[in-house]
């Protein structure tokens, strides 16, 4: 009897260590490429604002963001922002309420880093960062051009949320130390800048 139990206590312990070991990646819709307002009116209407509701955003609106701010846009893989000499050696990740993923344009996915909150790292000194749903964060390989990148990436990102009626808030104030290690960053790579997103408080 004893024997038994060893070995179904063995053989669950197994079954645990699988199901929760696999990373959860999350496919995303087909992004919504076309539409929105007219250039001119978002470019006029974009703000920071610093107030969100902790309401979480549908994966299609995610979807949107992630390919306004880096997704690919052309047949030969050429992406939305321009990168020096063609690197695209920038890396977005998305910190959500379920964990913090790095976006794969190619796949359409995000490939989970982290099935930790990590928001609380991004609120220490602002509290709101901890209340949106959404946070970007863009990571560079130590390049010459990695502040432009994430620069152009952070603009179309914040001007697609602007026209879906989001609100958005550029931010350099979050524990980078403490990031990079929850995102598994390795010693070249560097937390450049994020971008706060969420919708309007009620
Ligand atoms: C690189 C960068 C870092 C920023 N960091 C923060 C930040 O940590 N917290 C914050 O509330 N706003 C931050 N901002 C937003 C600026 O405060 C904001 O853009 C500025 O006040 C102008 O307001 P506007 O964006 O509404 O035009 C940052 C902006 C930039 C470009």
């Amino acid at each position: 009897m004893k024997q038994f139990m060893n070995k179904t206590a063995f053989i669950l312990g197994i079954v645990f260590y699988t199901a929760t070991s696999f990373a959860m990646d999350i496919s995303l819709p087909t992004p919504q490429t076309s539409g929105g307002m007219p250039l001119m009116d978002v470019i006029s209407a974009r703000r920071s604002e610093r107030t969100f509701s902790p309401e979480e955003l549908d994966l299609q609106i995610v979807s949107n963001i992630l390919w306004s701010a880096y997704g690919i846009s052309s047949p030969d893989g050429k992406r939305t922002i321009p990168t020096a000499r063609n690197l695209q050696n920038l890396r977005v990740y998305a910190l959500t309420p379920k964990g913090a993923f790095l976006y794969d344009a190619t796949g359409n996915k995000l490939v989970e880093v982290s099935n930790k909150d990590l928001r609380p790292l991004l609120a220490e000194k602002q509290a709101y960062a901890g209340v949106a749903p959404l946070t970007l964060i863009f990571v560079g390989d130590g390049g010459k051009y990695d502040g432009m990148h994430a620069g152009s990436a952070y603009q179309n990102a914040a001007l697609y949320c602007v026209s879906a009626g989001l609100n958005q808030v550029v931010r350099g104030l979050v524990d980078n130390e403490a990031l990079a290690k929850e995102l598994q960053l390795d010693d070249s790579q560097a937390i450049i800048v994020s971008l706060t997103i969420g919708r309007k408080p009620a």
